[in-house]
């Protein structure tokens, strides 16, 4: 039963103390998120991994590429562990290396060698990677002068871009890539998108020429299903509310919104608002229902009225939480996740750009 799940986590828990540190997403179940040390956004679990540095094992209960992360920050000896490997996340699958590695070469034709700067001191195009990708990506950024953004990060990442780069390749979130290039003021005609399937990713030399952001063609199915017809309603039926969406969601959506940003920025603006306010959150709805049972001040609604959870994310389930805790109690590392160091090294150092990177 749930009850018994629960209490096994617990007895685990509470055998391996301070040798284990739990990680929670903010979309993951209530279930998993009651048995977590740290809850966060993929920002903050990427610090949280670099700060328990005692912890034999960091249990992060999130999608693939996050467990990735906190192994190439985490030291060598901790064991990264993935209570089920098949949480995936199914935007980080839209960009795969061979299909950047072969983006990049056909840049190169256009702009001439990518490494070389041109008159202003800037080469032709940084890569930039969203966190939501794998290691392999992170590590095709580092070792070609690029950097990692996560959604609260993303803006001051491009501005480190643009100091080093006439251009950006901005992959997998086309989304994220356009709503954060907007709001810098790069117009949109300066952003071509790039379909791997088409030669020269479908636009002309010309095209690309002008290019200031070329943006890959990936998406979030969660977020892509917030329409402005869902704010107009809520709107309607609710004076005064406040819309807040994830920049994953799409530009219109994102025009429309009072205000976009991730998941940490939705908590905390959630928590600032004085009591008595309405909100209709466009994020993934775990995380949403939560906000809702956390704040009875407040009316919080998702904008999707048919519930949307990310289905990856819901693939943590409390059962394999305790099985990957009582088999370390037993002294087994199960489902560690390790990034081979011909991968980590870069991508290390495209990580830990991003992390010295100040606004
Ligand atoms: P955050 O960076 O806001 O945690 O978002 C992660 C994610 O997967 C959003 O879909
Ligand atoms: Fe990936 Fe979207 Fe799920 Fe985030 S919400 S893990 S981007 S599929």
């Amino acid at each position: 039963s749930d009850a018994e799940l629960h209490d096994r986590i617990r007895a685990a828990k509470a055998t391996l103390g301070d040798r284990v540190v739990v990680l929670g997403h903010f979309y993951q179940r209530d279930e998993v998120v009651e048995h977590a040390d740290f809850v966060g956004d993929s920002f903050q679990l990427a610090n949280a991994a670099l700060t328990k540095p005692d912890a034999e094992a960091i249990v992060f209960c999130g999608v693939h590429f996050m467990a990735e992360t906190a192994d190439l920050l985490s030291k060598p000896e901790q064991a990264v562990i993935l209570p089920n490997l098949a949480a995936g996340c199914s935007m980080a699958d839209m960009a795969d290396e061979s299909s950047v590695e072969e983006c990049w070469e056909q840049l190169e034709e256009v702009y001439g060698d990518l490494a070389t700067p041109g008159a202003d001191g800037r080469v032709p195009v940084i890569p930039v990677t969203y966190m939501n990708s794998s290691a392999a990506l992170k590590g095709f950024v580092g070792r070609n002068g690029g950097i990692v953004c996560t959604s609260s990060n993303a803006r001051t990442v491009l501005e480190w871009a643009f100091e080093r780069g006439q251009r950006v390749l901005f992959f997998p979130d086309q989304h994220l890539g356009r709503n954060t290039a907007k709001a810098m003021g790069v117009p949109l005609e300066q952003m071509p998108m790039w379909n791997p399937r088409k030669a020269l990713g479908g636009n002309s030399a010309e095209e690309l020429t002008h290019a200031r952001v070329i943006l890959w063609h990936g998406f979030c199915s969660v977020h892509r299903r917030f329409t402005v017809d869902q704010i107009e309603q809520a709107r309607r039926e609710h004076p005064g509310v406040q819309v807040i969406v994830h920049p994953e969601c799409p530009m219109p959506v994102v025009d429309a919104a009072d205000a976009a940003g991730s998941t940490d920025f939705i908590v905390k603006a959630i928590a600032a608002a004085p009591a008595g306010s309405t909100f209709a959150i466009g994020t993934e709805i775990n995380l949403v229902q939560r906000l809702a049972a956390e704040h009875p001040e407040h009316t919080i609604f998702c904008l999707d009225p048919v519930v949307c959870p990310c289905s990856t994310m819901y693939r943590i389930h409390p059962g394999y939480l305790a099985w990957v805790l009582e088999e370390l109690v037993a002294g087994r590392v199960v489902n560690r996740i390790t990034v081979p160091d011909t991968v980590a090294d870069p991508a290390r150092l495209a990580l830990e750009r991003m992390l010295a990177a100040k606004p």
